[in-house]
């Protein structure tokens, strides 16, 4: 047989592929979610997420220094506050669980990078993401609270937001407060294409989220929708956003494509909590290879184009990358 083209000869052994891969990743990629409850001494198991934990202010710098262990840097924090109201107001309280994390995290580890989640619902009694009027969310009186609570975690010290309500003009809202009070140099990562998704429920679990009635599709994007997307973040991107996020991940590939070919600031992806709770339950079912799962996962959201990922795996998937063994 004569052939020419062979693509064969560069998948035929490790090293030509390990020289040809196309995707490189690094652990400085990851971000890992950490959930702080306010009412909570030491560690417990969330038990919607298998192997991840609820930590309380007393134990929140244990996950910090296991993400340090396996070289992750960077961590995203949610707060389960000990109470609740119609307008969230604890959200933004000085004294406030993430307030508080933050503060227990850089006083010990100041180089530890931490993202927080701006978000309303694990806050309001109602779980929805902003404040009610009627039935529905009022959207310019949500910027206001926000804003508020953006400021009080840069106050805190946290070292980037990320608003994942969905309202519109929130990045704008939030970069004039943090500008108006002197943090221009703070970046805001918009969780700009985020889909109104069934899965965020182990995480709606874990955070005690849920809303209480209706669900969030007034304000979270419709999952049949391609170029809202591209409308959402190019608004993000005027409003002043510094890295746009797509979310969920796996579902989303195409999203992430279309986004990180058309914007140029870096992209993140978040690979949801319902990603991450079926892996695990089709593996502890044994019907698939959790550790390659993981990692063909991981490498398929950084092939589609995304330059950082949001997951509960980040610290096995740092050690799988630093042995270079993402299968
Ligand atoms: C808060 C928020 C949610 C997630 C991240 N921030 C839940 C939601 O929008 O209902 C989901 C994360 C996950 O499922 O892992 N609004």
């Amino acid at each position: 047989m004569e052939l020419i083209q062979r693509p064969r000869r560069l998948r035929r052994n490790e090293a030509v592929r390990r020289l040809c891969r196309e995707t490189r990743v690094s652990p400085d990629s990851l971000i890992y979610p950490i959930f702080v409850d306010e009412t909570l001494s030491g560690v417990r198991p969330i038990e919607s997420l298998p192997g991840q934990y609820h930590y309380g202010l007393d134990s929140v710098n244990q996950a910090v220094e296991a993400c340090m262990e396996h070289g992750v840097g960077h961590c995203i924090l949610f707060g389960l506050p000990a109470t609740k109201d119609a307008c969230g107001s604890s959200a933004w309280a000085e004294d406030g669980v993430v307030q508080r994390a933050i503060r227990t995290i850089k006083a010990a580890w100041p180089g530890f990078h931490v993202i927080t989640d701006v978000c309303m619902c694990e806050y309001t009694d109602h779980g929805h993401c902003g404040i009610l009027h009627g039935r529905e969310v009022d959207n310019d009186e949500t910027l206001e609270v926000l804003a508020k609570t953006a400021l009080s975690h840069v106050e805190a010290g946290a070292d980037m937001v990320a608003p994942s309500d969905m309202m519109d003009g929130r990045v704008a809202a939030i970069r004039a407060v943090l500008d108006a009070h002197g943090h221009t140099m703070t970046p805001i990562m918009s969780y700009a294409a985020k889909y109104a998704s069934a899965f965020y429920g182990p995480f709606r679990a874990a955070a005690g989220s849920a809303p209480a009635f209706g669900d969030r599709k007034g304000y979270q994007m419709d999952p049949h929708n391609r170029k809202e997307a591209l409308k959402e973040c190019a608004l993000d991107v005027e409003e002043g956003a510094d890295i746009l996020m797509v979310k969920p991940a796996m579902n989303y590939l195409d999203v992430i494509r279309e986004c990180a070919d058309t914007f140029e600031l870096p992209l993140c992806a978040y690979s949801v909590s319902g990603e991450y709770a079926m892996i695990k339950a089709a593996a502890a079912a044994g019907l698939v290879d959790e550790y390659r799962i993981m990692c063909e996962s991981a490498v398929s959201v950084f092939r589609t184009g995304a330059n950082m990922l949001i997951t509960y795996y980040a610290k096995e998937l740092a050690d799988a990358m630093r042995k270079g063994d993402l299968g």
